[in-house]
């Protein structure tokens, strides 16, 4: 997995607010915001280790592997506090970390559809996994054309005195569905929203054309 470590520590933020007056509570949800950061940049690392380790075990036993690539993004504080804010909640860390699960989130890219359920399966049975959160965008595509698992897992995260259940976001999909997903994300997100619509329905149907592709792929690689 590609990320970069978050580097604010404790230090920092007395260096730039230490003492001054009035601003203790300003240091003082810096600080949680910060440990929450890292406590939850560990979590996505935990998760990532038992997907990674399950990939290889299907390697030596199958000579197969259900995992293309494994992406990861932590949620940066300005969305963070947009969400919060969104949902009408208290801007506060504690706020966020019991309203907000996709602080930590990792994106899954399986070679195949049925991957993605093997993938899923494998994770979930885990003993420290917890799934709080499940939905299925394949089995019910989104409006958009949108396929994806969606997952919410609670895993342990061992610190110095005591231990946190902390929730990562998981999306699953295939290389199509990934592909479908990262280009009408940027036709969204950079050109005139307005545009777009006009070609809601092309892109619908390019997303279908898509599964049914992938559906053939599956069926040579069941084959062979
Ligand atoms: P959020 O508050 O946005 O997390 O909504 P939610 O909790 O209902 O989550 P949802 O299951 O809708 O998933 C949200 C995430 O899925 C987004 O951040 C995107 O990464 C992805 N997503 C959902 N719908 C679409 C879509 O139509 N197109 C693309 N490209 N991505 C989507
Ligand atoms: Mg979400």
């Amino acid at each position: 997995m590609n990320t970069k470590r978050n580097t604010l520590s404790v230090k920092k933020i007395r260096q730039m607010i230490g003492g001054e007056a009035g601003l203790d509570w300003v240091a003082d949800q810096l600080t949680a915001l910060a440990q929450m950061y890292q406590i939850y940049e560990s979590a996505q690392h935990e998760i990532s280790t038992k997907l990674e380790n399950l990939d290889a075990e299907f390697e030596v036993n199958y000579n197969h592997n259900p995992i293309h690539h494994i992406d990861g993004r932590m949620k940066d504080p300005q969305s963070l506090i947009g969400k919060i804010q969104k949902k009408g909640l208290d801007r506060s860390v504690d706020s966020i970390k019991n309203n907000i699960f996709d602080i930590a989130g990792l994106r899954v890219i399986t070679n195949y559809i049925d991957d993605i359920y093997t993938v899923e399966k494998l994770l979930s049975q885990q003993d420290d996994i917890e799934v709080i959160r499940r939905k299925d965008y394949i089995k019910n595509p989104k409006e958009s054309g949108y396929r994806s698992l969606h997952l919410v897992v609670k895993v342990p995260v061992f610190k110095a005195n005591d231990v946190e259940k902390v929730p990562v976001e998981i999306q699953i999909r295939t290389i199509g569905m990934d592909m479908w997903a990262s280009l009408e994300h940027e036709l969204r997100y950079k050109t005139d929203v307005d545009r777009v619509e006009e070609f809601a329905a092309n892109l619908v149907d390019n997303a279908n054309a898509l599964f049914d592709i992938e559906q053939n792929f599956q069926e040579i690689h069941h084959q062979l």
